[in-house]
């Protein structure tokens, strides 16, 4: 029998149509493969997904396919005949296919669980030229040259879905904790850290270019053009004088006045063109003008979504918000990244203490959320890369963290005789990278949590202690990572924040609205931001933050 009768014969039972609704009909391999054989042994399912390796055996008669769909690090060993498809066309690795048939346990010593025998193969996305994956694992920094191939790894598809998992615990976590989640703005006109390391988003530089595009297909006019045209105007406007003083008809005045209004427009369109200026416009002193730009003043994508958030929390209580914020901020370093994701919780009516208790529970509320949910992707990253990664996130879930202010963490610090910091540590100083993991790594071995920094070294809306030189701030430090969370209280007496914004050389009139929420039933409120990915990279153990988020961005790159 032909492939395509045996194909017509069996869609009258087979489970998937190729002209209807297949996905509805498709059985996703995890569920077959983390289940008892009994459960699906005999059983029709219809499989889509893609080659990971294939090869012919039996003189060609048959090939075993290792198929792979994505919902698991498993792959499910798929038989199909010749008779059913030409086998060569099935084999390379990175083919698609979607493939119907029963399921069989293998037969005894064999190593699969069960597998597919292919009766019907109803579609296949051939692999024409030479997969550009090799089958060799590459490092993790090779495979960031393929961006767009990369999430049909082990380790990257295995973090896409860890990801997504810790995506969920930070929606199931707010919501029993009564949190609203609000959408906060990407584009802003608003620094939120001060730090001055926004992007700007302008439409300043495709204007100048569509306009010296313009001019030069289309040459501006001469001011002797304009002469010419309002010489036209006066002409015209003449006729219509000596229409009107000779008492002429009333169609042939508004046939002249028509003319001259034609002229007219002609002559404020040129001086409009005549006005057209290549490159972008900047006022007499050299700074640049926004009255042209898309909001007529200078925008910039948000590092940081809690100034606006704050709004929300000073009316609605407690909420948070969880989206990309941008840095553009030149740091080659494993831990940062340009684009980023953060989750930033804002409480009325919450205090220093509170802030560090959300704190807490929300990291072990994710690692908890992650041992019960992820238990196959954690067991490839501990088999792969962190031996210990499956043990930290037990003890992180269970253990309390430590809590320090930075005045004991510096001092701590500072009576640290076996190693040698390469910054040196003294009170006022921002702790580098180095101290917080030697704090969490070696000195508690577990998280710990820094609060009351001096406040030079911290925004502006943090609040400012009784010894008026700390700030209620804290920032919580992980094994691996360092620095995940920071926080604070904010500033509420409007007056502080004031002076604070002041003392950092911020312009007052651009945060006024955010001083308002002081004028008008001011509250005392906390939140803090967690960096989302850092949040994977302590839970998987891996090494680089441009392997945890699908598409990095970092400088010198951003692919796709
Ligand atoms: O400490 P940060 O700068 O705090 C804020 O932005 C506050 N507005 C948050 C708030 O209170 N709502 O950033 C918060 C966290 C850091 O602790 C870190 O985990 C992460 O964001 N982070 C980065 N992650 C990746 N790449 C970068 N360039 C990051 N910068 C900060
Ligand atoms: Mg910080």
């Amino acid at each position: 029998m032909e492939v395509a009768e045996v194909a017509t014969k069996m869609a009258a039972t087979s489970l998937g149509n190729p002209e209807g609704r297949v996905l509805r009909h498709m059985t996703k391999i995890n569920k077959i493969l983390e289940d008892d054989v009994a459960n699906w042994a005999g059983r029709r399912v219809l499989v889509g997904g893609w080659v990971k390796t294939g090869r012919e055996q039996g003189k060609g008669s048959f090939a075993f396919l290792e198929v792979n769909d994505g919902s698991c690090l498993a792959n499910l060993q798929v038989i199909c005949d010749a008779a059913t498809h030409p086998l060569a066309e099935l084999v390379p690795t990175g083919t698609s296919v979607l493939v119907e048939g029963e399921l069989k346990p293998p037969p005894e010593g064999v190593k699969q669980r069960i597998e597919l025998k292919v009766d019907r193969v109803l579609e296949v996305g051939p692999v024409g030229e030479k997969y550009p994956l090799p089958k060799t694992r590459l490092t993790l920094e090779n495979l960031r040259d393929f961006m767009h191939l990369r999430a049909r790894t082990n380790t990257i598809s295995a973090v896409a879905r860890i990801r997504d998992e810790l995506a969920h615990a930070t929606h199931a976590f707010f919501r029993q904790n009564g949190f609203r989640y609000i959408h906060t703005p990407i584009l802003t006109t608003s620094d939120c850290e001060g730090a001055g390391e926004m992007f700007q988003a302008t439409v300043l530089f495709s204007q100048a270019e569509k306009i010296a595009k313009e001019l030069k297909e289309n040459p501006p006019p001469s001011e002797s053009d304009i002469e010419a045209a309002k010489l036209v105007v006066k002409e015209k406007g003449d006729i219509v004088a000596q229409l009107k003083s000779t008492k002429a008809s009333k169609a042939e005045i508004t046939g002249a006045v028509s003319e001259l209004n034609r002229a007219k427009e002609s002559v404020s369109r040129l001086e409009e063109r005549y006005k057209l200026k290549p490159g972008i416009p900047t006022n007499p002193d050299g700074q640049f003008v926004f009255d042209s730009d898309f909001f007529k003043k200078p925008a910039f994508l948000t590092v940081s979504g809690q100034l606006q958030v704050e709004t929300y929390a000073c009316a609605i209580g407690s909420v948070y918000t969880f989206g990309p914020t941008f840095r553009a901020e030149n740091s080659h370093t494993s831990r940062h990244l340009a684009e980023f994701w953060m989750v930033e919780p804002e409480m009325a009516f919450a205090t220093l203490e509170d802030d560090m208790d959300y704190a807490e529970e929300y990291v072990k509320f994710m690692c908890q959320w992650l041992l019960d949910n992820s238990k196959g992707d954690m067991e490839f990253m501990v088999k792969n890369y962190d031996k210990t990664a499956i043990e930290r996130l037990k003890l992180v879930a269970s253990t309390p963290f430590a809590r320090v202010s930075y005045t004991e963490a510096v001092e701590i610090l500072m009576g640290v005789t076996e190693k040698k910091f390469e910054n040196k540590v003294e009170w006022g100083i921002d702790l580098a990278s180095e101290h917080e993991r030697y704090l969490t790594e070696v000195i508690f071995k577990k998280p710990v949590i820094v609060y009351n920094y001096p406040k030079g070294i911290k925004a502006f809306y943090m609040r400012l202690n009784d010894d008026q030189k700390t700030v209620a701030a804290m920032d919580v430090l992980v094994p691996k990572v360092g620095e995940l969370i920071g926080g604070s209280q904010r500033e509420e007496r409007i007056d502080i924040l004031k002076q604070r914004i002041l003392d950092q050389d911020l312009p007052l009139e651009i945060y006024e609205w955010y001083l308002d929420l002081r004028r008008y039933g001011s509250v005392k409120h906390s939140g803090f931001g967690l960096g989302f990915e850092r949040m994977i990279l302590f839970a998987t153990g891996l090494d680089n933050i441009r392997d945890v988020i699908p598409f990095p961005r970092y400088p010198g790159r951003a692919d796709l």
